[in-house]
């Protein structure tokens, strides 16, 4: 069976096609990002605009690349939310169109759930990349630019949403800090990580856990920034990457350990683009050793691929393409 993808929910064109849950044909992503380091954030308009130049041409490159025909997928997925509406739009009416013309249906994907079942796929054209297999219930926390959450998966179609950000995301907050930095004024989550390794020693900036000891599992990071913004007036910017990382890898191991004890959960899944950040990686890897499941590094963004791995997991969903709507404002509190 195989199913193309679409991701469109920021500033990716990503096109995927998928002949299980577990294995990836072909993939291509276009990116508008490098337009907004000059603005120092997306701007959805030109993102949008940017979207539909793109999204015929990468449809067309991922069918050649898996030398499949259009007409033989069985069925089109894409990302209905949560995201940009302009750039939604755009992937929502392409699969729309494809369905129609192919008769075909749709199976409509959260976003959310998708960066979780990223770390399923263990084929990734053509090569084999890992033997992962998610046993329920799965513990997930999801940490990106946009989300900070963490949930029990039960089931594909049974979350139990356990906590998540009041406030700013933990990957915003990385942005934010690349910026106060100097860094970048755009996605600078890498570079901070980047800076923070060259600084060997241990962290004497009293950076703020907010609430870490809170019995409950939401987070805020509004609140460190800030400190980091006071903080980078008087102190060395290598060692307050550090104590900065230091700081969020901190409070999302102690929730998400604090979840563990309660929920006992088979396994724990660390997912979202801010899993790809190395020290994050090992802290987990460290805490909960062979029950960890983390996406490669490629697929820790957003991409297509993860939204074509969850589709596979609800096909009994599929609708019609009338039924298919974009709806922004999704997430992961209402998921039975
Ligand atoms: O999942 P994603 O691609 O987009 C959303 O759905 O939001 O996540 C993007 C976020 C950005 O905030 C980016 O700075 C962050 O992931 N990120 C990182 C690293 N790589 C990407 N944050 C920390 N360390 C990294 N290595
Ligand atoms: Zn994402």
């Amino acid at each position: 069976m195989l199913i193309l993808s679409i991701e469109t929910s920021c500033d990716e064109t990503s096109v995927a096609i998928l002949s299980s849950k577990h294995s990836v044909l072909a993939t291509t992503t276009a990116s508008s990002s490098d337009l907004f380091i000059k603005t120092g954030g997306v701007v959805p308009e030109v993102a949008a605009r940017e979207q539909l130049k793109y999204i015929i041409p990468v449809i067309e490159k991922t069918c050649k690349d898996a030398n499949v025909s259009i007409k033989n997928i069985d069925y089109f997925a894409v990302t209905i939310g949560p995201g940009l509406i302009g750039s939604l739009f755009v992937g929502v009416n392409a699969v729309k169109t494809l369905s129609a013309i192919y008769n075909k249906k749709v199976i409509c994907v959260n976003h959310l759930l998708g960066h979780i079942y990223s770390v399923q796929i263990n084929k990734f054209l053509g090569k084999k990349i890992n033997s992962n297999k998610i046993t329920y219930p799965s513990l997930a926390l999801v940490v990106s630019g946009g989300h900070t959450d963490l949930v029990l998966v039960k089931s594909p179609k049974n979350i139990k949403y356990l906590g998540g950000t009041i406030d700013d995301a933990a990957g915003e907050c990385f942005d934010k800090v690349a910026r106060i930095l100097g860094l970048s004024k755009y996605l600078g989550g890498k570079e901070v990580s980047q800076l923070a390794s060259q600084y060997s020693k241990s962290c004497n900036i009293d950076l703020p856990r907010p609430l870490l000891n809170k019995d409950n599992f939401n987070f805020s990071f509004s609140g460190l920034k800030t400190a980091v913004l006071y903080a980078s007036k008087k102190v060395d910017s290598k060692e307050l990457a550090f104590c900065f990382e230091e700081a969020v890898i901190d409070v999302l191991l102690s929730k998400t350990k604090k979840a563990y004890s309660k929920y006992k959960p088979k396994q724990v899944i660390l997912c979202g683009g801010v899993s790809a950040n190395t020290k994050l990686r090992q802290s987990f890897a460290s805490e909960f050793g062979n029950k960890l499941l983390v996406p490669p590094i490629y697929l820790c963004t957003d991409n297509a691929s993860m939204i074509g791995s969850y589709a596979f997991e609800i096909l009994d969903k599929a609708v019609d393409f009338k039924d298919v709507k974009a709806n922004p404002n999704l997430s992961l509190t209402n998921i039975s």
